[in-house]
């Protein structure tokens, strides 16, 4: 019998947008399991907890019977040895994505040599979408409800604005 495949779909999701969910929706149609993965980035300061980031995305995927959702503090290349994981899903937007995500699939693939990075495109109303466009509409006032889902856009307003 074929072995089940499981991807992962890691990220800050500090918080997770409609262009984050878009990719998460195509990816689960790819693999028999998807696992969204709240992983930390050395770089980056969040302004939710994991736990909050984790029960966001819940949220927001409910209806998606392959995904589930889990945080990790250590390399993304060991959980998905951990877990069995042939695949890494991360979402393109433009060209200065690149460079950034190239040197982590390579830096990922050189750590665990069994596990592809497979980059999906955004969907163009997606393009110019990022976490930190959300906070920061969401810090003056501004109207986040076609950036992320109803679902949870209280959670964010709540902590943000
Ligand atoms: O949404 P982001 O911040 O661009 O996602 C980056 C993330 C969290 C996927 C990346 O920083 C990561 O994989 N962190 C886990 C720790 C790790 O494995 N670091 C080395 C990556 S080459």
């Amino acid at each position: 019998m074929k072995d089940k495949t499981i991807a992962i779909c890691p990220g800050s999701f500090d918080p997770v947008t409609c262009g984050h969910l878009d990719i998460i929706n195509r990816a689960a149609k790819m693999f028999d399991k998807l696992i969204v993965l709240v992983a930390g980035n050395a770089s980056k300061s969040c302004s939710f907890t994991p736990v909050e980031r984790v029960e966001m995305i819940k949220k927001c995927v409910s209806d998606l019977e392959n995904v589930t959702v889990e945080h990790y503090d250590g390399l993304l290349a060991d959980y998905a040895a951990k877990v069995g994981a042939t695949a890494i899903i991360k979402g393109l937007r433009a060209m200065s994505d690149f460079e950034y995500e190239f040197q982590m699939a390579l830096t990922n693939k050189k750590l665990n040599p069994n596990v592809e990075t497979l980059f999906l495109t955004t969907s163009t109303e997606n393009m110019y979408l990022s976490s930190s466009m959300v906070k920061q509409i969401a810090m003056m006032g501004g109207d986040i409800s076609s950036f992320v889902p109803e679902v949870i856009k209280q959670d964010i307003l709540s902590r943000i604005s």
